[in-house]
């Protein structure tokens, strides 16, 4: 059984609160992303459920156990680190054998300590005992190594040591996969591709994994849930859809993509099309969400906002009058600035081949549908 649970997790370094009341429920063979800025405390959580830092309080549980109190080597998780962690001295088979030799050693009686220990003399992988050279050959093939075990790490790219140190953490089969910035290291192209890469593998073993990153569009793009942590706290845990499309704060909207965020107030509740928000220079606008408050935020994805050229509009009521300051082809998709009253909006709009970009003085009409006012 391999879910995760964390009640009421603290964690007080000297004088720092590095977490305060962090809950998280991840399920079994779920691919789960902690995700926020440098210091908000996602590799102090990984590190509580991996065993390695001992909580203030709190209970953390795998499966059905509890095992706040379990050392690190005892409870079934994979790590998988930043800096890979490769012993340079070994080759890629030895590497990716070590724990799987450690634990062998560990629960072996005198005569197969001292056998481990010979083993882990013999350099290649030919004089590895049978069973444990399959794994490491099956784990090197899963990962598509197969070809360069007998190499030492600083033969290997990047991304190649990435692999290793992950064959090294699922030889041991464990119930949880803790991967932390596991692809900081990497090159952008690189980095995309191994997304798919450890995405595809998960989802092959389904082993429930749980992935620590600051970057935004990897959270996103790989997990099945999302928790946006800020100070040590846990702001939003969900799906990357509604992440984007129902942040529950500033802080989430801004932290998970580019986006409008207004000031407005609340003109009308309950219409037909909603509740009407009047911005500042009294522009008016539906969302389609309640709200209990008189002063609100709104938030509203570049990419949802309709533009026109002024005349080229649909019979509307409704639609913003704006003037385009700037224009950026941005490959896919066009970037239009446009001043609207006082209030700047970022406007992206699929780019279609051969289409001019409207230059900058263009008057055009903004429509946005109520369901994408997003409330605060
Ligand atoms: N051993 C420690 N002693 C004292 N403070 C610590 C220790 N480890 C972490 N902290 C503090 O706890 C907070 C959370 O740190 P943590 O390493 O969990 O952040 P993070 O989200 O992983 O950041 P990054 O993205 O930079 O890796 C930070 O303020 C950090 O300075
Ligand atoms: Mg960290």
């Amino acid at each position: 059984m391999g879910s995760v649970l964390v009640k009421n997790l603290h964690k007080q370094f000297s004088g720092v609160t590095a977490l305060e009341d962090v809950n998280l429920e991840i399920r079994e063979g779920e691919f789960f992303a902690l995700l926020g800025p440098s210091g908000c405390g996602k590799t102090t959580t990984m590190r509580c459920i991996a065993g390695f830092e001992t909580p203030t309080s709190g209970n953390i549980y795998i499966g059905d156990r509890e095992v706040s109190k379990v050392p690190a080597n005892q409870r079934n998780c994979g790590m998988v680190f930043q800096s890979y962690a490769l012993f340079p001295h070994l080759t890629v088979a030895e590497n990716v054998a070590y724990s799987l030799n450690i634990r062998r050693y560990e629960q072996g009686g005198i005569g197969s300590k001292l056998g481990v220990l010979a083993h882990m003399l013999n350099r290649r992988l030919g004089k590895m005992p049978k069973d444990v050279e399959q794994k490491v050959r099956d784990s090197l093939d899963f990962v598509e190594l197969g070809h360069l075990a007998d190499r030492l790490p600083g033969q290997l790219s990047g991304g190649q040591q990435q692999r290793v140190a992950l064959a090294r953490a699922l030889i041991m089969e464990p119930a949880v996969l803790l991967m932390d910035e596991p692809l900081s290291n990497l090159d952008k192209k690189l980095r995309n591709s191994m997304r798919v890469t450890i995405r595809q593998i998960q989802q092959k073993i389904g082993i429930t994994t749980i992935f620590v990153t600051h970057d935004q569009e990897e959270a996103m793009s790989m997990a099945d849930r999302v928790a946006v942590m800020e100070g040590g706290k846990l702001v939003q845990v969900d799906t990357p859809t509604n992440l984007y499309s129902r942040p529950v704060s500033r802080f989430v909207a801004d932290f998970v993509g580019s986006s409008n965020i207004y000031k407005g107030f609340v003109k009308n509740q309950g219409t037909e099309k909603g509740t009407l928000i009047q911005l500042s220079d009294q522009q008016l606008l539906y969302s389609a969400f309640d709200t209990t408050k008189s002063e609100v935020e709104i938030i509203i994805r570049p990419e949802s906002i309709q533009l026109y050229e002024a005349g080229k509009e649909p019979e509307e009521t409704g639609l913003l009058d704006g003037t385009i300051t700037m224009s950026t082809y941005m490959g896919p998709s066009i970037r239009y600035d446009v001043q609207v009253g006082n209030l700047a909006f970022e406007v992206d709009k699929t780019y279609e081949g051969g289409m001019p970009l409207l230059s900058p003085g263009t008057s055009v009409k903004l429509a946005i549908e109520p369901e994408r006012v997003v409330i605060l």
